[in-house]
């Protein structure tokens, strides 16, 4: 039993300073539960707003990707700085150290390969799996347009419900086929889709032309996805013109991690996030990390 001579009689309840309540930094999340706005915060800095999370999903659907073949040699070096791991369940458990201790983003739907219509998924992890897994969020493709969009928009709301009845935010994914038209009508009618439908957060790509309409009518934060490898140059200016546009990080995979120095480019890449680094500082930024 405590020892109570010791417990002081003096207490200070502080009455002149009101209690504070410390604004949440993400757009739209301000309602959330606690446990909820924590995952997020183990996702997104509280500092920033933004992250950085990096993608190495592809094989769900695409098998050993180049610069995956050896998720251990060539990524886990790279998840120290990382804000947040996007991967399965099953890198998940056969490779990532269970000591990295930020926020994993658990890819939960799947089915079809590459070598099929990739619209046909369905939900591949139980909410369940999710929360012994640790996740910060689950994150659920939507084809918007395609075939099977009424089920993969049911994968998605789905996974809501089970989520907040854990408090497990769902990253909505928009997946745009090939047969339509990349522009900023289609990724605010998606974006906009996803979050209407519960999720917390959406991912979408970066379009040129437009895209700070996509995250001013999307009342959720938006990610953007890094898409298929360009010029470390050009990576950058995108993640710039993305954030300063409106998104509030990045899910980047290929360009990270098919770099010609990964470490180098995740150090850019995270200046250019957090910090608003210009693209062109950013690049000699990238250039000088390489050189060491
Ligand atoms: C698709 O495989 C996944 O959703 C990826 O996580 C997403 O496309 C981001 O990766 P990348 O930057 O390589 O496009």
């Amino acid at each position: 039993m405590a020892d109570t001579d010791s417990i002081p009689e003096t207490k200070e309840f502080h009455l002149g300073i009101p209690q504070t309540a410390e604004p949440f930094p993400l757009k739209g999340c301000h309602h959330l539960d606690w446990g909820m706005k924590n995952r997020l915060s183990h996702i997104f800095s509280p500092k920033s707003g933004r992250t950085v999370m990096l993608a190495v999903d592809h094989g769900y659907f695409m098998g050993p990707t180049s610069g995956l073949e050896r998720i251990d040699v060539t990524i886990n070096p790279l998840l120290g700085y990382a804000d947040t791991l996007m991967c399965t369940r099953g890198v998940l458990r056969s490779i990532t150290p269970p000591t990295f201790n930020k926020g994993v983003v658990l890819r939960a739907s799947g089915g079809p390969s590459i070598l099929k219509e990739l619209s046909d998924e369905n939900i591949a992890v139980s909410i369940e799996d999710a929360l012994r897994l640790n996740a910060a969020a689950v994150a659920v493709q939507v084809f918007i347009g395609g075939e099977f969009e009424t089920r993969s928009i049911h994968n998605m709301t789905r996974l809501v419900d089970e989520g907040n009845r854990y408090g497990v935010p769902v990253l909505g994914v928009t997946a745009v086929g090939k047969q339509l038209v990349r522009d900023a009508k289609y990724m605010r009618l998606a974006t906009r889709m996803c979050a209407e439908l519960g999720a917390a957060y959406v991912k979408t790509y970066f379009v040129s032309e437009g895209f700070e309409t996509v995250t001013a009518g999307c009342p959720v934060p938006i990610v953007i996805a890094g898409g298929k490898k360009m010029p470390e140059a050009e990576a950058l200016t995108m993640a710039f013109q993305a954030v300063d546009q409106g998104a509030a990080g990045v899910d980047m995979g290929r360009n990270i991690f098919q770099s010609e120095a990964p470490i180098a480019m995740i150090q850019a890449v995270r200046k250019v996030v957090h910090e608003h680094m210009p693209p062109n500082e950013a690049y000699e930024y990238y250039r000088s990390l390489k050189a060491k």
